[in-house]
């Protein structure tokens, strides 16, 4: 059984005050066990979070890093500067990342690679277009990413990693995909993984639904079989919200 992972990505959003006061908020209504909990922050948030959620089982995650240990790569950040203040996760080649910053397939398995070196655990996006979606390309380009994504990686460290599908026609946009269509493009990605890296690696990695989750259907998602929780950006920027997500996902 795959324990599932509901993951706020909070984009470019909060200041550090209002780190502090989500993490008091989540933490006083914190009582679901058996899911696990994550907040990907804005790097300048990310240390006062830590502090505030210390003790408790919601974990932080960076939401980039760069692939290089350190050098002169003016306004980045290493996945060992993340881990120095307590930083477990880190989403990868995420599709705004994808389209406003020029990431690659093989920038993202750059950064994969850096990250499980490092000891963290990277939220690998993957994802089509409307136009991509509307040609029928959705299994070839999650299959592309997917295997760009882990080149090079071993099975091992495969199995521990997080995927996140989010079509990118869904995100932010109040059209959620159905959980039966998340859940066939999430086998997929799943049977991709089966056979560059053997069922058992498959049957082990995590693969989230992201696009427009909300309490309202978060357990529809979490009824399919292969969905194993949400990455989710607007409803998780409240902490009653989230924790609504949460707990919507046992
Ligand atoms: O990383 C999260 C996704 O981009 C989904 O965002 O829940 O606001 O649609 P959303």
């Amino acid at each position: 059984m795959r324990t599932p992972i509901i993951a706020g990505n909070w984009k470019m959003f909060k200041t550090m005050a209002e780190a502090r006061a989500f993490a008091q908020e989540a933490k006083a209504g914190n009582h679901t066990s058996g899911v696990q909990k994550v907040i990907c922050a804005p790097f300048t948030a990310l240390a006062a979070l830590k502090e505030e959620l210390a003790g408790t089982d919601i974990a932080i995650g960076a939401q980039n890093m760069h692939f290089e240990e350190q050098g002169a790569y003016t306004g980045e950040i290493s996945a060992s500067m993340l881990k120095e203040i307590g930083v477990e996760y880190v989403v990868l080649g995420h599709s705004e990342r994808r389209q406003y910053f020029n990431e690659t397939d093989e920038t993202v398995n750059k950064k994969v690679v850096a990250a499980l070196a490092a000891g963290l655990v990277p939220i690998v996006c993957v994802g089509e277009s409307l136009e991509q979606r509307e040609a029928g390309e959705t299994a070839d380009v999650v299959r592309t990413q997917t295997e760009g994504a882990f080149a090079g990686v071993n099975a091992a460290q495969v199995a521990d990693t997080v995927i996140a599908y989010e079509p990118i026609w869904a995100i932010g946009t109040g059209k959620s995909s159905t959980a039966e269509d998340a859940n066939e493009t999430i086998a997929i990605i799943r049977s991709v993984i089966g056979e560059r890296f053997g069922q058992a690696t498959a049957e082990k990695v995590r693969i989230q639904y992201g696009g427009s989750v909300k309490p309202e259907n978060i357990a529809s998602y979490m009824a399919q079989p292969d969905i194993d929780g949400a990455l989710v950006g607007g409803a998780s920027l409240v902490a009653d919200s989230y924790l609504q997500l949460v707990a919507g996902a046992t």
